[in-house]
């Protein structure tokens, strides 16, 4: 077991280089099964979500060789399996794009169904439905999901009921080996949906349309081996940008597409913090005094989900009543119960949060109830007054690399400590 402790109350000064996108990462190891030869893959983030899809592959028969840190050669014609090992596979949200990569070099595919943070329900029916379009069968046997074809795999016009990150990556994956033409649409259009079809293209698929609501998938007979760097991580940027806005301070925020970043620096702008694009870096200055303001999470090129709890830290700290509509996810305000404890002042009706600014928040132990909302943790105890400590880390860790370090290094008073695990109770019959 391990804690981070943070005193608070410090600003932040200095240069943050962001990682590699988790959430493209997490589509392009499994999309290198369709590969046959070598991928050599550059700026994967050091993370433990991306650890145990190295293992999957690994136990599933790919060669993974470590160049450093964040390259790795991968290569998957070695595999024979169509099946994942379910005790990893279960233990991630993106394990579900095994089955788009399986179903498509193999026709075939057996995998757990997925785990992942908690905000409800979260049902895959749409990467099902693009599945069954593609001619693919898919049940859930004993806790797995088993998707088959008699057939090749061919492509199809696949209509989503909704915009899906995960089915858009899952079908275009499936489609990159089929017969003839997928359409997706309403495609989804995230950073990372684009960097998987640039990843699949340079391996050698006819992917267009990637970043507008209509995907083409021209399928192809193989994918021959190639180089790919990951984009920079989206969020991971965002969450260092809303520690500075809240924390106050001056920091350069450098590896970043300043394009990806436009709405949460919209937002941050709104709410008094000064930020300059520079070219591969944003500048990031707040003196901590913060403005209300009003945000609605959508689909990019809105306002992201994944930086919801991080805004809402700056919402906790700033002058009025802000307010947040989160109309991606049911039930993703769990978090808001820990920021109370530190001396916020939030009301949650159902998908809305009313948030009334107070001067301070105050340290005290809280835990991280999933990844966003423990990076929101961090930047609360960052702007706290005293000292904070953040258990159940194991979530911020799934997707950010190096937080402690990187935060340390900008002036934080920040620790990572491991703490003995709970003593046994011991009961005695009497
Ligand atoms: N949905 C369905 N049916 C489906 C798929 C989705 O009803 O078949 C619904 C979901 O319940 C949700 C909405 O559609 O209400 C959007 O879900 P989406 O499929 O876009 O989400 P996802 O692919 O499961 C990815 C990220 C999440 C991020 C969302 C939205 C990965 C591994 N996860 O999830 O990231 O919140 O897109 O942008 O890429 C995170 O990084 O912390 C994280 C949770």
């Amino acid at each position: 077991m391990a804690q981070y402790v943070i005193h608070g109350g410090k600003p932040l000064y200095g240069t943050v280089n962001i990682s590699g996108a988790k959430n493209a990462a997490v589509g392009i190891l499994p999309a290198a099964l369709l590969v046959d030869g070598v991928c050599r893959i550059e700026n994967v983030p050091d993370i433990s979500d991306i650890q145990l899809f190295l293992d999957i592959l690994t136990r599933m028969g790919a060669s993974v060789r470590m160049i450093n840190k964040t390259t790795f050669e991968l290569d998957c014609s070695t595999v024979r399996t169509t099946s994942a090992p379910h005790e990893l596979a279960c233990k991630i949200r993106a394990s579900y794009y095994l089955v788009g990569a399986l179903l498509g070099r193999f026709g075939k595919a057996t995998v757990a169904m997925p785990g992942g943070c908690d905000f409800g329900v979260r049902p895959i029916d749409q990467h099902i439905k693009g599945f069954n379009i593609m001619g693919a069968n898919v049940e859930t046997i004993n806790g797995d999901i088993v998707a088959t074809t008699q057939a090749p795999l061919h492509g199809g016009r696949v209509s989503l009921d909704i915009v899906s990150v995960g089915a858009t990556m899952n079908i275009m994956i499936a489609a990159v080996l089929a017969e003839g033409l997928t359409i997706i649409e309403p495609a989804a259009k995230e950073p990372h949906i684009v960097d998987l079809a640039n990843f699949l293209n340079a391996m050698g698929a006819n992917i267009t349309g990637a970043g507008t609501d209509v995907i083409k998938v021209r399928g192809v007979k193989r994918l021959r081996g190639g180089h790919y760097s990951i984009i920079p991580d989206q969020i991971e940027a965002g969450t260092y940008m809303a520690a500075v806005a809240a924390a106050g301070g001056k920091v350069r925020i450098q590896n970043v597409i300043p394009k990806h970043l436009d709405c949460i620096s919209s937002k941050l702008r709104e709410m008094g913090v000064k930020i300059t694009n520079e070219g591969d870096a944003v500048l990031v200055e707040s003196d901590g005094h913060l403005n209300k303001t009003k945000v609605k999470t959508n689909p990019y090129p809105g306002f992201p989900t994944d930086m919801q709890p991080q805004i809402a830290v700056c919402m906790t700290v700033a002058n009025g009543t802000s307010m947040i509509t989160e109309s991606v996810w049911d039930n993703r305000f769990r978090y808001i119960g820990e920021l109370r404890r530190m001396g916020a002042n939030v009301q949650v009706d159902g998908k809305v949060a009313v948030i009334e600014g107070v001067d301070k928040l105050r340290g005290c132990p809280v835990k991280a109830c999933d990844l966003r909302a423990g990076a929101a943790m961090v930047i609360a105890g960052l702007a706290a007054e005293g000292t904070t400590t953040i258990s159940e880390i194991k979530y911020v860790e799934r997707g950010y690399e190096n937080i402690v370090e990187k935060l340390r290094d900008l002036g934080a008073d920040f620790q990572r400590v491991e703490t003995p695990e709970p003593p046994l109770t011991v009961i005695t019959a009497g």
